[in-house]
């Protein structure tokens, strides 16, 4: 079973996800900590509501990115740690973090990458005028949000729809996706080629 360490930085609903499904026993994983770079959100009740022990690493306590860093792996090697998973954690990693924990790190993001990376995906899909919405669950690597994708989920978009109203919608489905990359990832059922993940049935 994978040690699975979640990092949040806000309101924790995809955690929140994780976990029902986790203790449904649809996804078999060991979560020993959820971690967030912001004290006092949402997403820590979250953890703590589910049991799960929680660590506060804030990057303006730290001298520097790198001493942050090193402070993240080395709790992640002190709990043995398989994957990381993002979930809405709303900072970048480094080149050099990705490559020293050597393992799986997904994220989840509310647009059908390669379209609206970064921040605000949901307005800019609105006001580019898309007609189609989504979100995708990805891997991570140094360059931000352009790792292989796993999963994707779209909607179509509503002539009435609102950045709200939008935002709503592809968080439902990001709330399903999630959970399945969890599972898919954590299952080893699946392999990169190239840039494209094969998932195993
Ligand atoms: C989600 O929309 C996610 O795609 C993005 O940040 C948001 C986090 O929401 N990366 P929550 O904290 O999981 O509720």
């Amino acid at each position: 079973m994978k040690n699975i360490a979640v990092f949040i930085s806000g309101r924790g609903s995809n955690l929140e996800a994780i976990l029902k499904k986790r203790s449904s026993g649809y996804i078999e994983c060991s979560i020993p900590f959820v971690l967030s770079n912001k004290a006092d959100v949402l997403g820590l009740q979250v953890a703590r509501k589910y049991g799960i022990p929680t660590y506060v690493i804030d990057l303006k306590s730290f001298p520097s990115r790198k001493d942050f860093e090193a402070e993240i792996l080395r709790i992640l090697s002190f709990h043995n740690i398989d994957m990381i998973v993002l979930a809405g954690y709303m900072a970048i990693l480094s080149k050099n973090f990705i490559e020293s924990f050597g393992k799986a790190i997904i994220n989840i993001h509310p647009s059908l990458l390669p379209s609206f990376p970064g921040l605000n995906a949901q307005k800019r899909t609105l006001d580019y005028g898309s007609k189609f919405a989504g979100c995708t669950v990805h891997f991570v690597s140094a360059e931000v949000d352009g790792g292989p994708v796993i999963l994707q989920d779209v909607i179509p978009l509503f002539d009435d729809d609102t950045e709200e109203t939008l935002t709503m919608r592809i968080l439902e489905r990001e709330h399903l996706l999630l959970p399945e990359a969890v599972k898919i990832i954590s299952e080893d059922r699946f392999q990169v080629i190239g840039r494209r993940v094969i998932i195993e049935k």
